[in-house]
């Protein structure tokens, strides 16, 4: 008899798997890559990943990890000083008072989500996720068989409100997926909101998951605001994915980690402990000793929050001045989210169209709406050099009046 394996179109994988889809950004990057690779000279504004390198002082005290011998497996939930080090930069940083013991270090924050989501929804229930929406969330609870309940946002510029929340609330509701500074928006949610939906989800017995991987990336004067600092009777609902990627330059490192309650995190623990185990034991040393050396990473973080604020304030007034583009000045994280609606019709039927048209013609790479769940936006990435900004600016520029 003929194996099942020998046609992969009939192998017959999981229904969890099947139900997700491939990471659209990371697809548009890797034509941009391939474009590149071809020999075109390609500005790449989809790249969801800071351009500066890990400061020095992490890659010393990851040295001087390795030199300890610090080389070995750790506790499934992380190193005890990795684990000390974020409850004591929190409590320094925000007075928060959660203790280690409600920390878990994960391979990333993406790993912090989807251990998050795989241990409190079941077949079934409803997750709240405004939109847009960072491509991943609905693809981890499709994975875990829960049910996506879009909450649109355009209305309120892109900003979540607690009455929106409380009007989507059903008995089937178990989690909130909030993700502020938003990609793909760059919008911020002002604190006060912030503790009003998560009222309102505690009172209706719902959880909530604040994706806070670009909780430092707050320009001036907004404010920063981590859901780990909410007094405890409201903390108890929360479950936060935090991570060093963005905010120290350490996407390779694969480090990030949740803070929720000591229950929440024994499962997620659990679930780790037969996949991941838990992340690089020298990269939990070197996070834990830089986190402690407040002085240095607090200058490293304020060195590059500096520079993106320049290059926000250089491309966002640009990008304005383009007719047919509509684009609102973003609080936070490193992306501008351009409305290109009024340019769509006969050339361009759809911002996939257009963000094609773009890359096709003038070699500038930037990553369609559709994928966070808002076709007719084009996001640009503003994690690149300000020379690559003006050149990519006076190709766009080209590109709309051609
Ligand atoms: C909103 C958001 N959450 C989570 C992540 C995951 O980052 P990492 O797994 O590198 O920590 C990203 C990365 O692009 C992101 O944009």
């Amino acid at each position: 008899m003929e194996s099942k394996a020998a046609k992969p179109e009939m192998t017959p994988f999981s229904k969890h798997v099947l139900k997700m889809h491939g990471s659209s950004t990371l697809k548009a990057a890797q034509v941009a890559t391939r474009l590149r690779e071809e020999g075109h000279d390609v500005i790449d504004l989809t790249v969801g990943e800071p351009d500066f390198d890990t400061p020095q002082f992490i890659k010393d005290y990851a040295t001087e990890g390795l030199e300890k011998g610090i080389t070995k497996y750790t506790p499934t939930a992380g190193l005890k000083t990795f684990k000390e080090s974020i409850a004591d930069f929190y409590a320094k940083v925000f007075g928060s008072t959660f203790s280690p013991a409600e920390v878990a270090a994960a391979c990333g924050g993406k790993q912090a989500l989807f251990n998050a989501v795989n241990t409190i929804v079941d077949e079934g229930e409803e997750v709240l996720i405004p939109k847009p929406y960072w491509v991943t969330f609905p693809e981890i609870v499709n994975f875990a068989g829960g049910v996506n309940v879009f909450i649109d946002t355009e209305e309120t510029d892109f900003v979540l409100t607690a009455e929106e929340v409380r009007s989507r609330i059903t008995d089937k509701t178990k989690l909130l997926i909030i993700n502020s500074p938003n990609n793909p928006t760059g919008r911020v949610i002002p604190s006060d909101e912030m503790v009003k939906i998560i009222e309102v989800c505690a009172e209706n017995d719902v959880y909530v998951l604040a994706d806070e991987c670009y909780l430092l990336f707050v320009y001036p004067p907004g404010e920063v605001f981590t859901s780990a600092a909410v007094p405890d009777e409201l903390r108890k609902y929360v479950c936060v994915a935090g991570s060093f990627s963005k905010t120290y330059a350490m996407t390779g490192w694969r480090i990030g980690y949740t803070i929720a309650g000591e229950g929440w995190t024994r499962q997620m623990t659990k679930l780790q402990s037969h996949s991941a185990s838990h992340p690089t034991s020298f990269v939990q040393y070197a996070c834990a000793r830089a986190l402690e050396d407040t002085e240095r990473s607090t200058a490293a973080v304020r060195s590059m929050l500096e520079e993106y604020e320049k290059r926000r304030d250089y491309l966002i007034p640009e990008l304005q001045k383009i007719e047919g583009f509509k684009v609102e000045m973003p609080e936070g994280a490193f992306y501008a989210f351009v409305d290109v609606r009024d340019l769509l019709g006969d050339r361009y039927q759809s911002s996939a169209d257009f963000a094609a048209g773009l890359l096709g013609s003038k070699f500038v790479a930037t990553t369609d709406g559709a994928g966070f769940g808002a076709d007719g936006f084009v996001r640009f990435s503003y994690a690149t050099s300000m020379e690559n900004l003006k050149r990519a600016i006076s190709k766009v520029r080209e590109f709309v009046a051609e």
